[in-house]
């Protein structure tokens, strides 16, 4: 399933691949297959078959019929996405199609190969880092399908080729990716920087810019207009000033002359900024977001740790960094960033998924979004996707969700998918030029985490207990 086959005619050759298979139906067989079953059972001395009838009609009971859907023609080794023609029944030669000769017959999309897994059953398969760049990706599938395996793949082949990533990280798994398997550090060790909101990462008032503050005041904190003007004009006093900190913010406050309810809306904004730790007024325990992503050319890789994080807290620190990403891409200071986004329905924003997949990718936002909830994506966001890393679901609800979203015939989505063996999955879109690809993920060479933690952790020989 998922194969290609070619169907040959002189000079030019049709596309095919297999979503379905079945047995070949002709007229009366299953009368035929009643009447040899009664024969073979009753009338045991009946051996002799002079005409070699029995091979024959086996022959034909058990011949197949692949279900294909054309997807271009190859013509002089080039492949056009023209599907516009049938090949002879009788004339045409039919032969398998092997993935590395497809790709063959396409452009390269980039030099940049990531090494994911394999393709028709031992043939290496690389997804371009150039696929990803400029584009939306999504990983999805059902739980422990091998998503966060993926994600951590391609981050690390990323980080290899010198790119900048940031990680959105629930379940602290994306630390490790600069470890080996026994824990011993690789090359690309040193560009990872785990960050812990609140912990180690806290930005000073200046730092994060007052753009970026007021949508966290009107967005996260929704705080009413008037009092976010005011916010404005105190901020801009106190940049005029050059003392902006949060002491000197409580104390401008303090001495605002406005109204009563202004200035308590001001205050409890101010006491949630003050309190969520993720501000400072210490200079030496500042992170310096821009100076992490402007070293020249090597690359890095910021995983913000969200575990441990309040849902408030969580969104506070997604839309800072993201606007603050925004800012800084504005005005060329940081070069584009990947943006890996775990399980990002619990952080951000319904208004932001648009903004991240039109606005931002604009600006240098490349977002690979890993879900194991496909209907946590909007239908409209699925039709601006670039690529898809589709693994099996055990729900049908979520398989036709995906099917009718992905950018592949439904029906090819939908038999394929269902019948994916585990650690495959299926890849459609811009990375395969839009011809899909059954993949087989390779193991992934770093310590185990992310696990979900069990109760009963330690595998028990037998438990006899009377
Ligand atoms: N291709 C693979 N080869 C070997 N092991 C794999 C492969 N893919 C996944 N695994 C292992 O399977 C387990 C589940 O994988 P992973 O955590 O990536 O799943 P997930 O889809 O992210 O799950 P969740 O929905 O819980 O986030 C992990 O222990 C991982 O190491
Ligand atoms: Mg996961």
């Amino acid at each position: 399933m998922g194969d290609y086959l070619v169907a040959s005619e002189e000079s030019r050759s049709l596309v095919l691949q297999v979503y379905d298979e079945r047995y070949l139906d002709v007229e009366g067989i299953e009368e035929e297959i009643a009447r040899e079953e009664v024969l073979s059972a009753s009338a045991h001395g009946v051996t002799e078959d002079p005409t070699g009838l029995s091979a024959i009609s086996t022959l034909i009971r058990d011949m197949r019929i692949l279900v294909c859907k054309a997807r271009g023609t190859l013509s002089n080794g080039r492949l056009s996405p023209r599907a516009d023609w049938m090949p002879s029944r009788t004339n045409c030669r039919v032969s398998r199609l092997l993935v590395e000769d497809l790709a063959d017959s396409v452009a390269p999309l980039g030099r940049r190969g990531i090494k994911v897994g394999t393709v028709d059953s031992g043939s290496e398969f690389f997804v371009p880092a150039e696929a990803l760049d400029g584009r939306i990706t999504v990983i999805t599938g059902g739980k422990e399908s091998g998503k966060s395996h993926l994600a951590k793949m391609l981050l690390r082949g990323l980080l290899t080729h010198g790119a900048y990533s940031i990680v959105f990280d629930l379940n602290d798994e994306y630390g490790s990716i600069g470890l080996d398997g026994e824990g011993k550090k690789t090359g690309v060790f040193p560009l990872v920087k785990v960050m812990r909101p609140g912990r180690e990462m806290k930005l000073s008032l200046a730092a994060a810019g007052l753009r970026s503050i007021t949508n966290l005041l009107s967005h996260s904190l929704e705080m009413p207009g008037t009092s976010l003007r005011e916010f404005v004009k105190i901020w801009d006093q106190l940049e005029g000033r050059n003392d902006l900190s949060l002491a000197s913010l409580e104390a401008a406050i303090h001495q605002w002359r406005c109204n009563e309810f202004v200035r308590d809306a001001l205050f409890a904004r101010f006491h949630t900024l003050a309190s969520c730790g993720l501000f400072t007024d210490s200079k030496e325990r500042q992170f310096d977001l821009q100076g992490f992503f402007s070293r020249e050319g090597e690359g890095g890789c910021l995983v913000i740790s969200l575990s441990g994080v309040s849902p408030l807290n969580r969104r506070m620190v997604v839309e800072l960094v993201l606007s603050k990403m925004v800012e800084l891409l504005e005005h060329r200071k940081v070069p584009p960033v990947f943006l890996f986004a775990e399980e990002a329905h619990l952080y951000l924003r319904d208004t932001y998924w648009e903004d991240l997949i039109t606005r931002m990718r604009h600006f240098g936002v490349f977002t690979i979004f890993v879900t194991n909830q496909p209907d946590a994506i909007d239908q409209k966001i699925y039709r601006q996707v670039d690529n898809i890393f589709l693994y099996n679901f055990s729900n049908d609800a979520d398989l036709s969700m995906v099917s009718q979203a992905s950018m592949a015939d439904t029906d090819t989505v939908k038999a394929v998918v269902r019948t994916l063996p585990p650690r495959t999955c299926l890849l459609l879109g811009h990375a395969v030029n839009n011809l899909p690809v059954i993949l087989s993920v390779d193991p992934f060479d770093s310590p185990a985490s992310g696990t979900t933690r069990r109760f009963f952790s330690e595998p028990v020989e037998l438990d006899v207990r009377s």
